[in-house]
């Protein structure tokens, strides 16, 4: 156990967001990790907590029951526009049904509801589908000719249309989704532009649930309503939170991966040259990536822990670096390398403990699906633009992610 901290050692950091390298997080974060794995963080708002940035503590935390979820403190953003944002959205009806917004027994339940849908054997069911989504996206590339944003034209609609046909939605439902997720990311979106997104945003969840009651299909969220554990509220809740974290981050690591694995060509032609080794390099890409860049959501003390030691205290928040944690040299052999051939199994990139992510084999098999098959299409693909124009979303983003990459062939 780390000894526990002189005085001098408290002084609070603020997150450190700022990126050096295209795929690296912040460098302050290996030195915290070195020095202080928990140290003392300010949070926006003025609040000092927790920041945890090691392996070890990162699991550690994660899987401790006297952690709460329900009260979310960001570790990033301007407290002005935050208060500014929560007051716009303050008189909302909540949805009920979020998984990251509750602690047992309400996420138990609701979870047990969801979880056999998306087991390796449930999703394993949609392979067929993805694989055909996957197929119409490369041909559409070709159609559009080069260069093409393999973002909007590929990464987005792969993961889109999936999460569609799990849900059972239309794919043309996408535009009713996707616009409103941009302008909730957006930090340069006011206050009210957010609130008319969140609006239009849940009054797709209720519709869709509306026309599932109707009319059920045979598809997640007709189960749910014909099975009756949830109530509609708790139904709309989980279909806000899996239409939006289903197309959200896997488009990002697909367009993600397919840019790393262009910047290294190396890997790029080991895993053309050997599909096989596709399985290990997902794994690879999501350590080494490692999207949901600011942190999991903050955790807060229901009583007194003792941590890596020292003494988190009741109500003090805690945030973890889930970026720092797949970089930790002391689980990892070479942690800040893209290395294919080696085994990052075990990485923390989908959290850890009973908020670990609901659909990282969905995530998996999409990413297994489309990497291999770019590959296989476009084997000379290439970046259409120098690495240093790609657009990236910010250090204060949740997800780590590019909003275009232009690629030719
Ligand atoms: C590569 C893609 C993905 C990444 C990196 C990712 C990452 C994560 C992480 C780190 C968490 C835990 C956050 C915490 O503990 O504070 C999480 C939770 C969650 N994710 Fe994902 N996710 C991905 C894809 C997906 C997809 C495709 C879906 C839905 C279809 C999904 C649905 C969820 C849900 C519902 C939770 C909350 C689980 C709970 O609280 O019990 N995620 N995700």
């Amino acid at each position: 156990m780390t000894a526990p901290y002189t005085t001098a050692e408290f002084a609070p950091v603020e997150l450190p967001t700022t990126r050096t390298h295209l795929f690296d997080p912040a460098p302050e974060l290996s030195t915290l990790r070195e020095q202080r794995p928990l140290c003392r963080l300010r949070y926006p708002d003025g609040h000092v907590g927790w920041l945890v940035t090691s392996y070890a503590l990162a699991r550690q935390l994660l899987l401790d029951p006297r952690f709460t979820v329900r009260k979310i403190r960001s570790p990033v953003g301007d407290p002005a526009t935050m208060t500014a944002f929560y007051d716009a959205m303050g008189d909302l009806p909540e949805f009920d049904g979020i998984l990251m917004e509750h602690d047992p027994p309400q996420h138990t339940r609701i979870r047990r509801a969801l979880a056999g849908y998306f087991t390796v054997r449930g999703i394993g069911e949609h392979r067929a589908s993805i694989e055909r989504i996957v197929a119409g996206r490369l041909d559409a590339m070709e159609a559009a000719g080069q260069p093409v944003d393999l973002m909007e034209t590929f990464a987005l609609p792969v993961s889109s249309f999936t999460i569609c046909e799990i849900l059972g939605a239309p794919w043309s439902d996408r535009e009713r989704f996707e616009r409103p997720s941009v302008v909730l990311q957006d930090p340069h979106a006011s206050p009210a532009e957010k609130r008319a997104a969140m609006c239009a945003f849940m009054s797709y969840c209720r519709d869709v649930i509306a026309q599932k009651r109707a009319e059920p299909a045979g598809d997640l969220l007709s189960d749910l309503v014909v099975r009756g554990e949830l109530t509609d509220a708790e139904i709309a809740g989980v279909a806000f939170q899996l239409f939006a974290a289903g197309h959200e981050t896997t488009s990002n690591m697909i367009a993600l991966s397919t840019f790393a694995l262009l910047c290294r060509r190396d890997r790029w032609e080991t895993l053309r040259a050997d599909p096989s080794r596709v399985d290990a390099a997902v794994e690879q890409l999501l350590r080494y990536l490692t999207i949901l860049q600011v942190g999991a959501f903050t955790r807060t003390a229901l009583e007194e822990v003792e941590l890596g030691g020292v003494r988190i205290q009741v109500g003090e928040s805690v945030t973890v670096s889930l970026a720092a944690a797949n970089r930790d040299p002391e689980k990892f052999s070479d942690p800040d390398e893209l290395d294919l051939s080696d085994d990052a199994a075990g990485h923390v990139a989908f959290g850890y403990g009973r908020h670990m992510c609901l659909g990282q084999h969905l995530a998996r098999l999409e990413m297994k699906i489309a990497l291999p098959g770019l590959t296989r299409r476009f084997p000379t693909l290439r970046l259409a633009v120098p690495a240093e124009e790609v657009s990236f979303s910010d250090g204060e983003h949740l997800l780590y992610g590019i909003h275009t990459l232009p690629v030719g062939w």
